[in-house]
C-alpha cells in the first residue's frame, strides 16, 4: 500500500491550478445513462471517476478519452466522449456500491431510461451511516415500485412522473439522483428544500445544455418538466472547490505567496470567510485567489453546514491550522455524525483536541510534530497532509488509498510549490 512521507516546515511558493470537480463529475458521468452523447473537458483523474468509467462500462456506455498526448503513457486526458448504447443491464454490483457509495446515483437515470434499477444498498461508512431513504422515497413518489431484499434495492416502474418532493433534509446525492430521474419523467417535478451545492448547480446546468427543461438551478427549489430525450453537447466540469480549500489552507499554513488559478471565488466564500476570520489576507481576482501564511492566525468557531455554508468536507483540513492558532477555537459537524476520525491521530502529532459529541474543541498554541499515523477517509487524509506539511520533522500517512479517489495528483501539486512529499510504499525504509 502507499503511503506519504512529509518532511514539515518547509514554505509553499508558486502557482497551483485546481482540478476538475470529482463531486460534479460523479453525477455528471452518472447522467449518461439517461442516453445520447456527450464531451466532457476538465474530468479529474481519480480513482473514483474511474470506477464511476468502469460501472458506466458495465451498465452499456461507451466511454473515450479523446487526444490522448503523445508524450504521456498514461491515456488519461480529462476529456471524455460517453455515449449510452442502451443494453438491457441494470445492475450496480455491491463489489462497485462497497468502493463508492456514489454508484447509487445510477439509481435514477436508470429508473427513468431503463425502467429498472438493481443497486447494491450502499452500507454505512466510517463518517456515518449515511442512509439513502430519501432517494427512494422520493422515487416512490414518481411512481417506482421498490423493494430491498439480500442487501440489493430493486426498483421498476411503468414509467415516472412527475411529483412535489419536499425533502426533509437538503441531501446531495438525493437531490441529485431525483433531478435526473425527473428529467425524462412524465410531466412536471418540483424539489424543495434541495441541496445548493454548486455540484449539484452544475449537473443541472449541464443537464440544461442537453435539453433537459429546469428552473431555479443553484436555489433551494428545483423545478423540472420532464422531456422525451436529451441532446447531445459539450461540457467543462466546474473547477473542484474542496481542492482549492484545501490549497487555501495550506497556504495559509505556510504560503510564501501561493496562487491558486483555475477558480471561481464565490462558490468559496464560506472556506474564505473562515480563513479572514483567522486573520488570512487572501488578494482575489476574477479566477485566481493569493494566500500567504497567516502571521498570527487566531482561534475561532466554525460549524460545518450545506451549503452555502462551511462545508463538511473541508472540516479535517481546517483543524491543523486551528490546532496551531493562538487561542481556542471550536468546530461543530452538523452533516455526519461521525467525521472526527482524523483527531485521534492529529492529537498523536501533538494538537489538542477534544471531542465532546458532535463539536471537536481546539485548544490551539500546539506545536504539531511528525509522527507517523493512518488515514480513514478522503478529506481526513488531506487534513493529516497539512498537519504534516506544517509538522516539524518527518511524518509518515500510511493508507493514502483514501486521498487518490478524491484528489488529482496532490503530491506532485504540493511538490511543485516546494513542500517535500514523497509517495513510498508502506513500511519501505
Ligand atoms: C455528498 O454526499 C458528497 N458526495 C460528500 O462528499 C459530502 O460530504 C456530502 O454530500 C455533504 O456535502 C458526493 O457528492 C459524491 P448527503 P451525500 O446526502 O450526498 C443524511 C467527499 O469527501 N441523509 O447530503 O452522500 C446523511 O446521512 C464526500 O467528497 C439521510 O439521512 O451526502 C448525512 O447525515 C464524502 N437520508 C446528511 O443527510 C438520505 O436519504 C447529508 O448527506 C440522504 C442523506
Amino acid at each position: 500500500m502507499d503511503a506519504f512521507r512529509i518532511v514539515g516546515g518547509h514554505p509553499l511558493r508558486g502557482t497551483v491550478r485546481i482540478s476538475g470537480s470529482k463531486n460534479a463529475a460523479l453525477p455528471i458521468l452518472f447522467s449518461s445513462l439517461l442516453g445520447g452523447e456527450f464531451t466532457l473537458r476538465n474530468v479529474p483523474c481519480l480513482r473514483d471517476i474511474r470506477t464511476t468509467l468502469s460501472l458506466l462500462r458495465q451498465l452499456g456506455a461507451h466511454t473515450e478519452h479523446l487526444d490522448p498526448p503523445a508524450t504521456s503513457p498514461s491515456e488519461w486526458t480529462g476529456t471524455i466522449s460517453i455515449s449510452d448504447r442502451q443494453t438491457p443491464d441494470y445492475e450496480a454490483p455491491y463489489d462497485l456500491v462497497r468502493t463508492m457509495r456514489a454508484s447509487v446515483l445510477c439509481l435514477g437515470p436508470l429508473l427513468a431510461r431503463k425502467r429498472r434499477a438493481r443497486v447494491s444498498l450502499p452500507g454505512g461508512c466510517l463518517i456515518g451511516a449515511r442512509p439513502i431513504d430519501m432517494h427512494l422515497k422520493a422515487f416512490e413518489k414518481m411512481g417506482a415500485r421498490i423493494t430491498i431484499h439480500h442487501g440489493y434495492i430493486d426498483a421498476e416502474t411503468d414509467g415516472l412522473v412527475g411529483a412535489e418532493i419536499a425533502l426533509p433534509y437538503p441531501t446531495v446525492t438525493g437531490t441529485e439522483n431525483i433531478l435526473m430521474a425527473a428529467v425524462l419523467a412524465r410531466g412536471t417535478t418540483t424539489i424543495s428544500n434541495a441541496a445548493e451545492e454548486p455540484e449539484v448547480a452544475d449537473l443541472a446546468h449541464f443537464l440544461m445544455a442537453r435539453g433537459a427543461r429546469i428552473s431555479g438551478a443553484g436555489t433551494s427549489t428545483l423545478r423540472i418538466e420532464g422531456v422525451e430525450a436529451l441532446c447531445e453537447t459539450g461540457y467543462k466540469i466546474m473547477f473542484d472547490r474542496i481542492e482549492a480549500g484545501t490549497f487555501l489552507v495550506g497556504a495559509a499554513l505556510l504560503g510564501d505567496s501561493v496562487r491558486i488559478e483555475g477558480v471561481d471565488p464565490a462558490p468559496l466564500a464560506s472556506i474564505l470567510d473562515v480563513l479572514l476570520a483567522m486573520g488570512a489576507e487572501p488578494r482575489i481576482e476574477e479566477e485566481a485567489i493569493t494566500l500567504g501564511a497567516i502571521r498570527k492566525p487566531v482561534g475561532t468557531s466554525v460549524r460545518t453546514l450545506p451549503y452555502p455554508g462551511f462545508p463538511t468536507d473541508m472540516q479535517a483540513q481546517i483543524l491543523p491550522l486551528m490546532a496551531t492558532a493562538s487561542g481556542p477555537s471550536s468546530m461543530i459537524e452538523t452533516v455526519f455524525e461521525n467525521r472526527f476520525t482524523h483527531v485521534m491521530e492529529m492529537n498523536r502529532m501533538g494538537a489538542e483536541i477534544e471531542i465532546h459529541g458532535s463539536q471537536a474543541l481546539v485548544r490551539g498554541g500546539s506545536r504539531l510534530e511528525g509522527a507517523i499515523v493512518m488515514a480513514s477517509d478522503l478529506r481526513a487524509s488531506a487534513g493529516l497532509v497539512l498537519a504534516g506539511l506544517v509538522a516539524e520533522g518527518e511524518t509518515e500517512i500510511k493508507r493514502v488509498y483514501h486521498i487518490d479517489r478524491g484528489y488529482e495528483a496532490i503530491e506532485r501539486k504540493l511538490e511543485l510549490l516546494g513542500a517535500r512529499i514523497k509517495r513510498v510504499q508502506e513500511d519501505q525504509p
